[in-house]
C-alpha cells in the first residue's frame, strides 16, 4: 500500500464527519455540474472521497464509476449509496496515475488535482477520458494563490502526517494553462469569495 493510501486510509471516518465547508457554493457547484448531464450520461469522478458528491449526482444520469485510492473511504461511500437506495455508482479503487478505463461524457476530479504529485499529467489523462465534446468539472484548492506560505513548512507537516504525503502548488491560472496546454477549452471558472479553491468547467472541443 502507497503512503498516500494509508494517509487517507486513516482519516477516512474523520474525513466523512466533516460537514461541508458552505452548503450554499457547494449546491451551485453541483447546479453548475448537473448542466452538463444527459439521463444518459457516463460519468467518471476520481478521488470520489466518501462518495457523498457522486451519490447526490446519480439520479441525474445514467451511470458514475467513482474511484478513489483509499478503500476505507470507498467502505463509506458504499454503506452511504446502499443507504440512500442508490445502485447506478460503482465505487472502485484505484490510484488515478494508474487508472486504465474508458471514456465519459462527464469527468469530475473534485478536490484531487491539488493532491497529486503530476497534476498537468492528470489533466491530460482526464482529456483522454472525456468524449469529445464532453466536460472536465474540477474544483481545486490552488494553494500558489491564497496560501503559498506553507509551501516551506509542508514538508515538515508531511513528514509529522499533518499534511497528506502529496501536495502540489500551483495557482487558479496555472491551472487555467495545465487545461488549456491539455486541450481542453475553459468555459466558466468561479473562484467563490475568500475560498481558496476554485471551480472549473473545461470542454473537450469535438
Ligand atoms: C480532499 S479528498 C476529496 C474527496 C471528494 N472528492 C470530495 O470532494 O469530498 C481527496 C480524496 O482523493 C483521494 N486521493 C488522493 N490521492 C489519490 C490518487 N492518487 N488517486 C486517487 N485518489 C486519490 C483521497 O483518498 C481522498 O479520498
Amino acid at each position: 500500500m502507497t503512503s498516500t493510501a494509508r494517509w487517507w486510509n486513516r482519516i477516512a471516518q474523520k474525513y466523512a464527519r466533516q460537514p461541508i465547508a458552505d452548503e450554499a457554493v457547494y449546491e451551485r457547484k453541483l447546479a453548475l455540474t448537473r448542466e452538463h448531464f444527459t439521463p444518459d450520461s457516463e460519468v467518471l469522478e476520481f478521488g470520489c472521497g466518501t462518495g457523498g458528491t457522486a451519490i447526490l449526482h446519480a439520479p441525474h444520469v445514467r451511470h458514475v464509476l467513482a474511484t478513489d485510492i483509499s478503500e476505507e473511504m470507498l467502505i463509506i461511500a458504499r454503506d452511504k449509496a446502499a443507504e440512500a437506495g442508490v445502485s447506478n455508482v460503482s465505487f472502485e479503487r484505484a490510484d488515478f496515475d494508474t487508472l486504465e478505463t474508458g471514456t465519459f461524457d462527464v469527468v469530475l476530479g473534485l478536490s484531487i488535482l491539488h493532491l497529486l504529485a503530476k497534476p498537468q499529467e492528470a489533466i491530460k489523462k482526464a482529456y483522454d477520458m472525456t468524449r469529445p465534446g464532453g466536460v472536465f468539472v474540477s474544483s481545486t484548492a490552488c494553494l500558489a494563490d491564497k496560501m503559498w506560505f506553507l509551501r516551506p513548512i509542508a514538508p515538515i507537516m508531511k513528514l509529522f502526517g499533518i499534511f497528506p504525503p502529496v501536495l502540489s502548488f500551483f495557482s487558479a491560472a496555472q491551472l487555467a494553462g495545465y487545461l488549456e496546454n491539455a486541450g481542453f477549452e475553459v468555459e466558466y471558472q468561479w473562484r467563490p469569495e475568500k475560498a481558496v479553491a476554485v471551480f472549473m468547467i473545461a470542454r473537450r472541443p469535438v
